[in-house]
């Protein structure tokens, strides 16, 4: 059983195929963490309940006793609380009716079952079947106010992969406000690790940042009311020697597309305490007498083999338990966008002569991005009039969609359900609909509000719109944008105790609207999106097996965007496509964007000969290649972000038969020698280079390596080399 209860010692054991994790009840019902690392035998309990105290000035629980070796200010807490004696960043705090926010919470009882369950009205990962997982659910309760928690832990048996988050509830009889309840807390005996995260900004999405953890808190957040660009709900702590290939890491990534903290803070006994969950800041909740609140939930991998098998851990795990519904197994069509080809300016022939000349390319569905609605033709009107717009396409939608289908592509349409133009038809209905609060008029974003979709009656009216459009038409695909953060956070329908609320209330309202879709429209093809990646985490997954992962297209700048992305997030969601951008040819934008959902996004009538041909080969190999890029490991060989001349990944079979081994060339190094050793093939086999014939060990491959250096060796060119077993 990979949970395990010893009620002796008690301790819990967790055990993943490669780790464990022990939880120990401490005398007085303190609950803490005892491990969490490469796998160790059972019943072995590390000592680790208590530590040096510091003297006088770390509280100690009356009960046992003025001079017990045990803190809750130096122990490794497993949940560590507010103003109970634990000084460190906590994880939960509760302001009770008395008006204070002590908060101590003791171990009442625990549950182990096989399975997992949802989360009510959040995104979370799942088991496919009971048996691939295991839950325990740890019962806790401060008995001063009745805050009751529970702490759910669900192991998944054939990876890596632990899941946490906390549910709280008011067991007592007066109102109480929830603080702060963050999804994971995790203390680590030292503080010798790097912490790994992802910064950016709109069109440099995701870049890696790693620094050596120091005394205090450090760490990231997003305090814009989604995941956002600049940071990501996804951190890593790394042994200061960890590399692609060596060393131990833990990986952690929140499945929420609002507000988000992920914080280490390092104490004076050199420890380090990780806490990841909503961001505390602007948040607050009340819970009256019996109700209860949901965290999100967290994923957290640990191996001891590098942040190259983190992130292979990642990849197989939401390839095969997050993404959901028909597009998890099933071929998704090659698109081609009608965004950077057109913006605002096209009409449905412009469309269906797109559509026409994609065709002749390979490419299997159109989709008509930003400007159908409304009178949307630039972007300072309509958005919340999702009605189409007639006069511009010269007909209605449906006769567009069968012009389309005629050329033989599927059609995809585009939406921003959140946001309102200040200048639409729904802003003069409800001019109390966006996002505000009193007597402030709200700051604009790209000449818009944000849509309240914290409310029901908003969210119903944007539903029934995209009903009517989706549910009457033949419509394959939907690209959901989001292209503004949120300022002025409030809700007309929210009373004053109730604001803090708000961040969070949106992200419900969200998470509604999208899971109201997925279900009536099971046929659709869903790609999120917000201003390119501002979006990409694992809840915005849930809904949508792919999101467009940044709107700059350049190969070059893509490397590292996708580099980044690839640190938790598999190849199968990244949209990746080809556009008209001048900086390299044809050849290397193509290379790049296989590593990704692939498609295009230009103006397929204006394109040479030549590079149409270019296209069709790539059409061809994005289908030679679908299922490896989707099924197979990734392997980072050389990162752009180390080496300023190549960037170089590799995608293995998982049955290690065939490998593609991708090179680009940011900048040529003269007279340099290129050797790139490969990973993940089996030394033992021996495989051809498809192109040249020749044939070499796996273990040549691998502890040798080929010197590339005549291989793609301009500035900005790129290459594709397949080898496969013999
Ligand atoms: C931002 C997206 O990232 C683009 O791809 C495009 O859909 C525009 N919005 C449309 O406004």
């Amino acid at each position: 059983m990979p949970i395990t209860f010893n009620a002796e010692k008690k301790t819990f054991k967790l055990d993943t195929p490669t780790s464990s994790y022990i939880i120990k009840i401490y005398d007085k019902g303190h609950i803490l963490n005892l491990y969490y690392g490469a796998t160790i035998p059972d019943d072995e309990v590390p000592g680790r309940a208590t530590r040096r105290v510091n003297a006088s000035f770390s509280p100690q629980d009356p009960a046992m006793g003025g001079r017990s070796p045990f803190s809750p200010d130096c122990a490794p807490m497993e949940y560590g609380t507010n103003g109970a004696g634990d000084f460190r960043i906590s994880a939960l705090s509760a302001r009770n009716a008395a008006g204070d926010s002590v908060t101590d919470i003791r171990y009442t009882g625990h549950k182990i079952y096989k399975g997992k369950k949802e989360i009510p009205g959040q995104p979370s990962t799942y088991a496919n079947t009971d048996d691939e997982a295991t839950t325990l659910e740890l019962y806790a309760a401060d008995r001063v106010t009745g805050l009751k928690i529970t702490l759910y832990y669900t192991v998944f048996e054939n990876c890596g992969v632990m899941t946490r988050r906390v549910s709280a509830q008011n067991g007592g009889d007066a109102p109480m406000q929830l603080e702060r309840i963050m999804s994971l807390c995790l203390n680590l005996p030292t503080m010798d690790y790097d912490l790994i995260t992802l910064y950016g900004r709109h069109m440099k999405e995701r870049n890696l940042e790693r620094r050596a953890l120091a005394h205090g808190v450090q760490g990231v957040e997003s305090k814009r009311g989604v995941s956002g660009h600049c940071q990501n709900p996804f951190a890593a702590l790394a042994e200061k020697n960890a590399t692609e290939q060596n060393g131990t890491v833990y990986g952690f990534n929140l499945v929420y597309s609002g507000n988000f903290s992920a914080l280490c803070e390092c104490d004076s006994n050199d420890t380090a305490r990780f806490i990841m969950g909503i961001n505390p800041t602007d948040f607050g909740w009340t819970l009256n007498p019996g109700e209860s609140f949901d965290s999100p939930e967290a994923v957290m991998v640990f191996t001891d083999k590098g942040l190259g098998e983190m992130s292979r851990i990642f990849h197989r795990f939401y390839n095969h338990n997050l993404i959901r519904g028909k597009y998890k197994t099933e071929k998704r069509p090659l698109l081609i966008n009608s965004w950077e080809a057109a913006f605002f300016d096209f009409d449905d022939n412009k469309l269906v002569d797109f559509a026409k000349e994609a065709k002749k390319l390979g490419v299997e569905m159109l989709v008509m991005d930003d400007g159908w609605f409304g009178k949307r033709n630039d972007d300072t009107t309509s958005l919340g009039d999702w009605f189409v717009n007639e006069e511009k396409l010269h007909g209605s939608l449906s006769s567009l969609i069968e012009r389309v289908n005629a050329e033989g592509l599927k059609f995809g349409i585009w939406y921003e359900p959140e946001m309102i133009s200040p200048e639409s038809e729904l802003f003069k209905k409800h001019p109390d609909w966006h996002v505000h609060v009193e007597n402030r008029e709200p700051m604009l974003g790209r000449n818009q509000y944000v849509l309240d979709v914290s409310r029901e009656d908003v969210r119903e009216n944007i539903w029934q719109q995209m009903y009517s459009v989706l549910s009457n038409n033949k419509i394959d695909y939907v690209k959901w944008d989001f292209n503004r953060n949120i300022s002025d956070a409030g809700s007309a329908l929210l009373p004053p105790e109730r604001k803090k609320e708000f961040f969070h209330r949106f992200i419900l309202g969200t998470y509604d609207l999208m899971d109201r879709l997925c279900k009536a429209f099971p046929n659709i093809l869903f790609e999120n999106c917000s201003g390119g990646g501002g979006r990409f985490d694992p809840a915005m997954l849930f809904y949508s097996p792919q999101i467009w992962c940044s709107d700059n297209t350049d190969p070059i700048e893509r490397l590292y965007i996708q580099f980044g992305t690839s640190m938790c997030y598999p190849a199968s969601t990244v949209g990746a496509h080809v556009s008209a951008n001048p900086r390299t040819g044809y050849k290397t934008k193509g290379n790049v964007a296989l590593w990704g959902t692939f498609g295009y996004e230009l103006d397929p009538v204006k394109l040479s000969d030549d590079d149409r041909e270019i296209m069709k080969a790539q059409v061809k190999l994005y289908h030679e290649t679908y299922d490896l890029v989707r099924d197979g490991d990734l392997y980072r060989l050389i990162s752009p972000f180390e080496n300023p001349y190549h960037a170089v990944w590799e995608i293995v079979a998982p049955d290690q038969s065939r490998v593609m081994l991708t090179i680009v060339t940011m900048r040529s190094e003269l007279f340099g020698n290129t050797i790139i050793k490969l990973q993940g093939l089996d030394p033992q086999r021996y495989y051809r280079n498809e192109a040249s014939g020749e044939v070499y060990s796996g273990a040549l491959l691998m502890n040798a390596g080929l010197n590339f250096s005549d291989v793609a060796n301009r500035d900005g060119d790129s290459a594709i080399i397949f080898f496969s077993a013999v």
